[in-house]
């Protein structure tokens, strides 16, 4: 990131001509029962400034999976928002940045919203991704995972499918994926899918409205020389709050230390609560 920011005080003096290639048309309101959405000027570079919202409308009953094929935004600047429904706060589910292909995404009724905003310097490839509409007894694909393997081919409701991870990943999160029947029309799996982490790594980038954080190996003892990071991503404008459930380190020699990066950050710290605003 420091890189970034780097880069980002140099283009300051450029930002007159940047904002020239900012009336680009993008986004819109798409249907149909499957097709692509990519990102302006994908695959040769997004324009700086994009504010883009898509809007997937399909058939009542019906769900929409996206699949990503290509994923490339300036980490942490330029970001790419999923909503379950139309694009409100309160839809969010994912909101995606980085290099990192993402998992697929299934709505849980019949929209699907994707907001993809640049800041004003430094752009990257941007995003393909596929979306396909999805009969409400399957639960679509839940993807591949990067180093790992899917086993199974079936995807409807009462299907079991599994995953692996190659050899020197450890996998985390549910090995086994079950598609069930929803309370409301649809079928979906009981858990997200898994990821694979190298053995003897730790740290990672979480995003979603809730999750989980512990030191590698918990609840046994940590490693000797962890040094692990964690990155929480939330919408400009959201709080996140970090609650400790259980904490006990060697006192003086290990550490955790917690920062927010979009000043101003305001911390309130009650008891084991941590928040940032
Ligand atoms: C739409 O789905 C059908 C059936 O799965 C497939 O044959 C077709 O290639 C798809 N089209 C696109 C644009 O993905
Ligand atoms: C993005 O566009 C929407 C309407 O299309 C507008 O309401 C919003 O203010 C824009 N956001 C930015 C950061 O330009």
């Amino acid at each position: 990131m420091s890189l970034a920011m780097k880069l980002k005080c140099l283009s300051l003096l450029f930002v007159g001509i940047i904002t020239a290639a900012n009336g680009e048309n993008c986004g819109g309101l798409v249907q149909g029962t499957n097709g692509s959405i990519e990102s302006p000027g994908f695959p040769h570079g997004y324009p700086n400034y994009a504010n883009c919202t898509w809007i997937i409308i399909t058939g009542e009953r019906n769900r929409i999976q996206l699949s990503f094929h290509t994923f490339a935004l300036e980490e942490d600047f330029d970001i790419l928002s999923v909503f379950d429904g139309q694009p409100l706060q309160g839809n969010l589910k994912m909101r995606l940045t980085g290099f990192q292909l993402p998992s697929s995404i299934v709505s849980t009724g019949s929209i699907l919203s994707l907001w993809f905003t640049t800041d004003f310097a430094v752009s990257a490839q941007g995003f393909k991704a596929i979306y396909e509409v999805l009969p409400s007894h399957t639960c679509g694909s839940p993807g591949v995972i990067a180093k790992g393997i899917l086993h199974g081919t079936r995807f409807n409701i009462g299907d079991k499918i599994r995953y692996s991870c190659l050899s020197g990943y450890i996998l985390e999160g549910h090995a086994t994926l079950t598609c069930i029947v929803t309370p409301g029309n649809g079928a979906l799996w009981d858990f997200p899918a898994p990821f694979c982490r190298a053995e003897g790594e730790c740290g990672g980038t979480l995003r979603g409205t809730s999750g989980a954080i512990s030191s590698p190996l918990f609840p046994a003892e940590y490693i000797n020389n962890a040094d692990c990071s964690w990155t929480i991503l939330a919408e400009p404008g959201d709080t996140i709050a970090l609650v400790f459930t259980e904490f006990q380190l060697e006192e003086g020699y290990d550490f955790l230390e917690i920062s927010g990066t979009e000043a101003p950050s305001i911390w309130q710290v009650q008891r084991q609560y941590f928040c940032t605003a």
